[in-house]
């Protein structure tokens, strides 16, 4: 396994890998699959502001990816991020997920940072497991927020508070 910072030539997986949880999960609450043209747009805009991303290669595949950005816009919100990590069906359970994530934390320690958010759909077992696991907080729940596949939502936030 490899992790390593994106290219453009990644773009493509990173959008596969993120169609699947779109179209077959609640792990994203957008409701279609978004373009490789969207997600490059986002792709570059991640990079020209500053944000990292990065990807799992195994066997010469893009097999998972992970990003920061910001939390809210406002100016009181600069020492916190929120992050995203997508790992294949297939490919999870097997240590990418934390190999993914673990280097955003220290890149945020260097930054600076002093919160990291994860906003989670409240049915996302491995998810909040996941996040537990990595030292993250469960520290909110809003009933009902999300609609997809014909049935209300409930997002948890989960925090990691850095020293
Ligand atoms: C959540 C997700 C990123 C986890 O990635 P992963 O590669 O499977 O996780 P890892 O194998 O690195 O596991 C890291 C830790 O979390 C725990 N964990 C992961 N999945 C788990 C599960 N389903 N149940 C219980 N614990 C789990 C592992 O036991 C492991 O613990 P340890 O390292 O302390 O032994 C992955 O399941 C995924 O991509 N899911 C779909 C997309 C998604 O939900 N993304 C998050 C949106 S907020």
């Amino acid at each position: 396994m490899t992790i390593r910072p994106a290219t453009s030539a990644d773009v493509e997986a990173i959008t596969t890998i993120y169609n699947h949880a779109v179209q077959h999960t609640t792990a994203s609450w957008d409701l279609e699959p978004v373009t490789t043209a969207s997600r490059l747009a986002w792709f570059e805009e991640k990079l020209g502001e500053g944000w990292p991303v990065l990807v799992a290669e195994v066997d010469g595949a893009v097999v998972g990816w992970s990003t920061i950005g910001p939390f809210r816009p406002k100016d009181g919100y600069q020492y916190t991020v929120e992050h995203s990590v997508y790992v294949a069906e297939g490919q999870r359970g097997l240590g990418l997920g934390r190999a993914l994530v673990e280097p955003l934390i220290e890149e945020c320690r260097r930054r600076g940072v002093h919160a990291i958010v994860g906003g989670l759909d409240a049915a996302n077992e491995a998810s909040l497991a996941f996040h537990r696991r990595l030292g993250f907080v469960e520290s909110g729940r809003l009933p009902q927020v999300g609609r997809k596949f014909d049935r209300w939502l409930d997002l948890v936030f989960t925090v990691l508070v850095l020293d």
